[in-house]
C-alpha cells in the first residue's frame, strides 16, 4: 500500500469538506473503527519482520498528520461560521427592540392643563426658579413677620439672602404684572421648592402651576366658571365642583376648591379620606395690596388667580399614591403614560 497516495487522497478528501458533518465522514473514514487507519494498523503483524518497523513509523506519521489536518479543518469551519454571510437574510429573526423616549407623566400633564387654558385665551409664560425674597413674598402682600409665611417654607440661598428657591408659582404673578398693562391672561408651569420631609405627597422639589386673568370688570363668576371648564376637562364632564372659604395673603376672597371624588363618585372612600371631596387647588380674587405693588389701579382692574399644584392633579387624575414614583425614573411606571 501506498502510503503517498493514501496522503493524496486524505487531502482530496478534506479539501472537499464544507461542513462539520463533512468532516465528521472523513474522520470516520480514516480514523473510525473500520477506517483505513484502523485496517493498515491491523496488517502490520503480517508485514515481513524487516519491513515492519519503517511501516510502522509510516502508519503512525500518518495518522498524526491526519489528525493535524482535520484539527486545522475543524477552525477553519468554526472561523467560517462567526463570520456571517452578508448575503444571507434571516427574515424569521425578531427585530431590534427601540424603545423610542417619551414625555415625563409630568410634562404630559402641564401640557394637557396649558391647551385647555389655552383654548380660553391664556397664554404660557415662565419665570426662574431663584427669586427675590420681594416677588416671591412681599409683592404678593405676605410680610417678612406674616405667619403665612411658615405655609411657604423656604430654602434660601446662603450666600445671596434676598434670593431663594421659589417656594410656589405665584412671583411669576408679580413679574408679569410689573411688565405689561392688564388686559391679561397667563399660565405659569414651574418647579417649585420647599424645604420638606420626603413621604409619600411630599417632596422638597415639586410643580405648579399658576393662573392670572386680569381686566376691568372680571369677578369671582369668572373664576369659577374657568375653573369648572378646567376642572371638568382633566377630571371628565361629570365632576361636581365645590369652593370653600379659605385664606391666602394675596387673594381677597380665597377659596380652595374640591371636586367631588372621582374614586367613590362623592360616596366617601379612604383616597378622599371618606370626604367625598378632593381638594385640587387655591384661588381667589387678586389682593388690591397685590396691585398696589406692581402698579395697578386697583379702582379700574380686578383679576383672579389660582395656583395648583402637577403631581397632586396627576395622582388624583391616574391613581397614583406616591408622589416619589414621579422622579424614580423607573420604566415600569413610566411607559405607564
Ligand atoms: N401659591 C399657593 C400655594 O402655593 C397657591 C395659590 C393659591 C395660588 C391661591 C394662587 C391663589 O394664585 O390665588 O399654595
Amino acid at each position: 500500500m501506498d502510503i503517498n497516495l493514501i496522503q493524496e487522497e486524505i487531502k482530496k478528501d478534506l479539501a472537499g469538506v464544507t461542513s462539520r458533518q463533512g468532516l465528521e465522514e472523513v474522520r470516520v473514514k480514516y480514523l473510525g473503527r473500520k477506517g483505513l487507519l484502523a485496517e493498515l494498523t491491523g496488517s502490520i503483524p503480517f508485514v515481513p519482520a524487516e519491513q515492519r518497523g519503517v511501516f510502522g513509523k509510516q502508519v503512525n506519521a500518518l495518522k498524526n498528520s491526519l489528525l493535524n489536518q482535520i484539527e486545522e479543518k475543524e477552525k477553519e469551519l468554526t472561523a467560517k461560521i462567526s463570520v456571517p454571510d452578508k448575503n444571507f437574510q434571516d427574515i424569521g429573526m425578531p427585530g431590534i427592540v427601540r424603545m423610542p423616549g417619551a414625555l415625563h407623566p409630568i410634562t404630559q400633564m402641564i401640557d394637557e392643563i396649558c391647551s385647555i387654558f389655552n383654548r380660553m385665551g391664556f397664554s404660557v409664560v415662565e419665570g426662574p426658579e431663584v427669586e427675590t425674597e420681594y416677588n416671591n413674598f412681599t409683592g404678593l402682600n405676605i410680610p417678612l413677620d406674616h405667619p403665612s409665611r411658615d405655609a411657604f417654607d423656604t430654602f434660601y440661598l446662603k450666600k445671596y439672602s434676598k434670593l431663594l428657591l421659589r417656594s410656589h408659582t405665584s412671583p411669576v404673578q408679580v413679574r408679569v404684572m410689573k411688565a405689561q398693562k392688564p388686559p391679561l391672561a397667563i399660565i405659569v408651569p414651574g418647579r417649585v421648592y420647599r424645604p420638606d420631609a420626603v413621604d409619600a405627597s411630599h417632596l422638597f422639589m415639586f410643580h405648579q402651576i399658576e393662573g392670572l386673568l386680569v381686566d376691568t370688570n372680571i369677578r369671582f363668576s369668572d373664576l369659577k366658571g374657568t375653573l369648572e371648564l378646567f376642572a371638568k376637562g382633566i377630571f371628565g364632564q361629570d365632576i361636581k365642583m365645590r369652593f370653600r372659604p379659605h385664606f391666602f395673603p394675596f387673594t381677597e376672597p380665597s377659596a380652595e376648591v374640591d371636586i367631588s371624588c372621582i374614586i367613590c363618585k362623592g360616596k366617601g372612600c379612604s383616597v378622599c379620606g371618606k370626604k367625598g371631596w378632593l381638594e385640587i387647588l387655591g384661588a381667589g380674587m387678586i389682593h388690591p395690596n397685590v396691585f398696589k405693588h406692581v402698579g395697578y389701579d386697583s379702582k379700574k382692574y380686578t383679576g383672579f388667580a389660582f395656583g395648583m399644584g402637577i403631581e397632586r392633579i396627576a395622582m388624583l387624575k391616574y391613581g397614583i399614591n406616591d408622589i416619589r414614583l414621579f422622579f424614580e425614573n423607573d420604566l415600569r411606571f413610566l411607559k405607564q403614560f
